[in-house]
């Protein structure tokens, strides 16, 4: 089942075979955190992901990916709004929908990391972690960069 919500011209989706994976690794291609990503790590990463697409008519214009067991955790990442569609409250609605997502209720722990959108996440909840020492990671950043 996949769930669509409608804020007036916007469309916010959750279903998969929507996505435009052109858009979705044209994007993360030049990010900040995946600059340089294959276009199959993309295509993989959707597959086993839970996908927010928003919709300005047939375009996406913004994405939110979140991956989860869908009953005690959950990882948000990959958000972004191209840039042509910034400041106009896209992200706001897709992190409204993420938030509100049936499959999204109940989860112990919903974490994510940002260079500096701190501010855009607490209005969802958010909150820096409180003990960093107990939060332990393999992080890769230059992976896709090599
Ligand atoms: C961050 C981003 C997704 C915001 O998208 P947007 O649709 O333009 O944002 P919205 O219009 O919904 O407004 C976001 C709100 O969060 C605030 N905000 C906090 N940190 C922000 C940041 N780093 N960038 C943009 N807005 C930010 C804005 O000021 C705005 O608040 P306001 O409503 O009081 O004016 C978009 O600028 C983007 O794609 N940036 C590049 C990729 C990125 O940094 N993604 C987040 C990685 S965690």
């Amino acid at each position: 089942m996949t769930r669509t919500w409608t804020f007036g011209e916007l469309e916010i989706s959750d279903a998969r075979e929507r996505l435009d994976v052109d858009v979705i690794h044209g994007y993360l291609t030049r990010s900040y955190w995946a600059e340089g990503i294959p276009r199959e790590v993309v295509e993989r990463s959707l597959e086993h992901s839970l996908g927010f697409g928003a919709y300005l008519g047939a375009r996406q214009v913004g994405f939110a990916r979140v991956v989860t067991d869908r009953a005690t955790f959950a990882w948000l990442c990959d958000v972004f709004v191209l840039e042509e569609a910034r400041g106009r409250g896209v992200s706001k609605r897709l992190m409204e929908c993420v938030v509100a997502h049936p499959d999204l209720q109940g989860l112990r722990r919903f974490s994510l990391a940002t260079r500096d959108a701190q501010e855009l996440y607490r209005r969802y909840g958010f909150e820096p972690i409180g003990d960093p020492t107990r939060y332990l990671e393999i992080l890769k950043r230059e992976l896709y960069a090599r």
